[in-house]
């Protein structure tokens, strides 16, 4: 698997500070995938443009933390409306969401090379994709509720990093990422970026654990522990890679490290 560059870009500095700290943990070592960005997202394109040798991929997907119905009048959105052509790109991009009700929780892929705007096609460089994951229905209120934290707050967040990497399209180089659930959705960052970092984790053990033992993770962290679903097979696994099967069980988001439930010591390999 060719390794994913992961292009993180956010205006509220909260973020990238954050960011800083815990994602280069979740990153494979010596390589050179990651990238922190703190500006507006305007200003990560210029870098790309200008073919900064940090930048130098050639074809990248955004995600768009959206709402339902792919209006791009606000947030990070109003960046991308902005930058691929204003209202017209909005009205085309609706279009191809099919005009309808998309929920919270979905992700679609839409490639910008079959867009019919000439002035998307002049100005989007090598953005390839946009993959739209709505984390509100509207942004008429925030999602988040410090009474449930996991529910409003990891699991959003989660469920929207993880869903635009499995989405990402094989023929990318990059995936730029901005802050999840962090503008109107009202997620606080610390949250969001816990989850974010959890889920590039999980995605970078791929093929060095077994999917059956991520599944295990993800419920366990997520807060929906069931028994039946942790196989023998998981319970083995966890021997071998030095995982407490008890940390697992126990975990709780807010007060647990990652490191209790993820295997510490094996070798995450670069390209
Ligand atoms: P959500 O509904 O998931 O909260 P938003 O689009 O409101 O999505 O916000 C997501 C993140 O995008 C926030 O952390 C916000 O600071 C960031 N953001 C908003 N506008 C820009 C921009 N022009 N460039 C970079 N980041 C931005
Ligand atoms: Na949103
Ligand atoms: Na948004």
């Amino acid at each position: 698997m060719k390794p994913l560059r992961i292009i993180l870009c956010d205006s509220n500095e909260a973020l990238p500070k954050l960011w800083k700290k815990y994602i280069p943990q979740a990153i494979p070592k010596n390589n050179n995938i990651l990238c922190i960005h703190h500006g507006h997202l305007e200003s990560l394109m210029q870098l790309i443009r200008e073919g900064n040798e940090k930048h130098a991929g050639k074809s990248y997907a955004i995600v768009s933390p959206g709402n339902s119905f792919g209006y791009l009048g606000g947030g990070f959105d109003l960046a991308l409306r902005n930058y691929f052509g204003g209202m017209k790109f909005e009205a085309w991009f609706r279009k191809q969401l099919g005009y309808r009700y998309h929920t919270v929780g979905s992700a679609t892929v839409i490639d910008l090379s079959k867009c019919d705007l000439e002035v998307t096609q002049k100005c989007r460089d090598g953005m390839k994709y946009i993959i739209h994951c709505p984390t509100m229905i509207t942004p008429g209120k925030p999602i988040f509720d410090k009474t449930s934290p996991i529910e409003t707050g990891y699991k959003p967040a989660f469920n929207a990093m993880w869903n635009a990497l499995m989405h990402a399209p094989k023929d990318i180089d990059g995936l730029i990422i901005p802050g999840l659930c962090t503008g109107y959705a009202g997620v606080p960052p610390l949250i969001s970026c816990k989850s974010i970092a959890f889920a590039l984790r999980l995605y970078m053990l791929d093929g060095l654990i077994s999917k059956e033992l991520r599944n295990v993770i993800i419920i366990y962290f997520l807060g929906h522990p069931y028994k039946p679903f942790f196989l023998d097979s998981c319970k083995e696994e966890c021997k071998k890679l030095g995982i407490s099967i008890e940390a697992i069980e126990k975990f709780d988001i807010e007060k647990n490290s990652l490191n209790d439930i993820l295997p510490v010591n094996l070798e995450i390999e670069g390209e």
